[in-house]
């Protein structure tokens, strides 16, 4: 007689046991419990809609609740948030969108995919977008910014939203790497018009893959929800016609996975104590690492409310940050840069966008007849920027850190400077 099997049972869930890596003892434990329950009435359905126990839509709620924001989406990606957030913030052909210098590359890519022109403004030394780099780049075709809290510390948002009203420009505050950070009291992707989280597996909190798109406006987040959802499973009535100009378009499917989402929502649980412990370490090692003539701290926008899992430090010159990075007390780029080593944060390296490359020989979006004066970017366009990422050195923070593991980094960061900068 054959067995019955459920869509999603038993089977499934052992199958997740070897994902987290559990022991063999352990994961032999748990086969023997979840073999002995009878199958479940209803697994459920692994969609975020039409399910009354949906992780994906308790998700959006508790994140919503936690960073005080109308509207969360959760998405698939990173990058499917930004792209999403500029879509509903109108942005297309013709437009331009102005992204900092040091980045992934991810955060000027969604502009191309957009159908937009990355237009690129230089950091300062505090690593983050230069607000009088952003006001000089400013044209009749500019429609958005993107401030990027690289390395989870916060942009100079009053400033940005300053600018951005002033001209009336959206702002789309890449939080990939900055989940649960503040500027000046208030979370780190609630400062524009939206924010997006990565949850991929380097962030501050991960779910295997995913992404999470925060919006204030009831219409852009509607844009959202279609471009993120081709096939508009969110609408009240599916395949009713569109209910005002602009809700139905085109779109892409970004839906976050339920499995995604349990993860997430166990790791939106641990934001703060990660958070917190990490600004700890972080305060606490710099207290204990006295730099030598020559190099400082980085002074983060806001010390209080960044995420703290990077210090980093500004070298004099680029041949002091080599000598630390080659003898393996920093990390950074100086050292990987001056043997031809690519690294896709920093502009220079983008030729995506230097050579104007496209996915078809038409040449979109570059090419696009909206597209005007669209910049001749090479690799030596920012200077200031290369300059200042030439000479940082970073040491990587951990809230697992004891502060006996601190006291051993400081030492050793301690002794190596002064070693190899004599
Ligand atoms: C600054 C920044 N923006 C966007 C992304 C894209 O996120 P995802 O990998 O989830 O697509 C990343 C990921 O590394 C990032 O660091």
């Amino acid at each position: 007689m054959t067995k019955n099997y459920r869509k999603y049972g038993t089977e499934e869930l052992m199958e997740l046991i070897d994902v987290f890596n559990v022991s063999e003892s352990g994961a032999a434990k748990i086969r023997a419990v979840l073999a002995d329950e009878p199958t479940p009435p209803d697994a459920g359905v692994f969609f975020r809609y039409y399910n009354d126990r949906s992780k994906v839509q308790e998700f959006e709620r508790l994140f919503a609740a936690h960073v005080g924001v109308k509207h969360v989406l959760a998405v698939n990606s990173g990058t499917s948030a930004l792209i999403a957030a500029l879509v509903a913030a109108g942005v297309g052909p013709g437009d331009e969108v102005i992204v900092p210098a040091y980045t992934f590359f991810a955060s000027a890519s969604a502009v191309v995919v957009a159908k937009a022109i990355p237009v690129i403004a230089d950091i300062n030394e505090s690593l983050m977008i230069d607000p009088d780099s952003i006001e000089k780049l400013i044209t009749p075709r500019t429609k958005a910014i993107i401030p990027v809290h690289m390395l989870g510390f916060p942009c100079e948002m009053d400033r940005i939203c300053e600018i951005a009203a002033r001209h009336h420009l959206a702002v789309i505050e890449d939080t990939a790497q900055a989940c649960g950070g503040t500027y000046k009291g208030k979370y780190l992707g609630t400062w524009g018009d939206f924010g997006c989280v990565s949850l991929d597996a380097y962030k501050v909190i991960g779910a295997g893959e995913g992404g999470i798109l925060t919006c204030k406006d009831d219409f852009q987040y509607m844009r959202a929800q279609s471009y993120h959802d081709t096939a508009a499973c969110w609408r009240p009535d599916r395949y009713g016609k569109e209910r005002m100009e602009g809700e139905l378009f085109c779109g892409e499917n970004y839906r976050m996975s339920e499995l995604s989402a349990a993860v997430a929502l166990a790791q939106l649980r641990k934001l703060d104590w990660v958070n917190a412990r990490t600004r700890y370490a972080y305060h606490k090692l710099q207290s204990l690492i006295s730099l030598p003539k020559g190099v400082k701290w980085v002074t983060p926008n806001d010390p209080e409310g960044m995420c703290g899992y990077n210090l980093a430090m500004l070298f004099d010159t680029q041949d002091m940050a080599v000598a630390a990075q080659t003898a393996g007390v920093v990390g950074g780029n100086a050292a990987n840069a001056t043997k031809g080593v690519r690294d896709w944060h920093m502009a220079w390296n983008w030729e995506h966008i230097t050579e104007r490359k496209s996915a078809t020989a038409e040449g979109c979006p570059f090419k696009c007849p909206f597209a005007k004066d669209v910049p001749q970017y090479n690799k030596d366009s920012w200077p200031v920027s290369r300059a200042i990422m030439m000479r940082v050195g970073i040491i990587a923070v951990s809230p697992n850190m004891s502060d006996e593991d601190i006291a051993k980094v400081a030492e050793r960061i301690n002794e190596g400077l002064a070693k190899c900068l004599k």
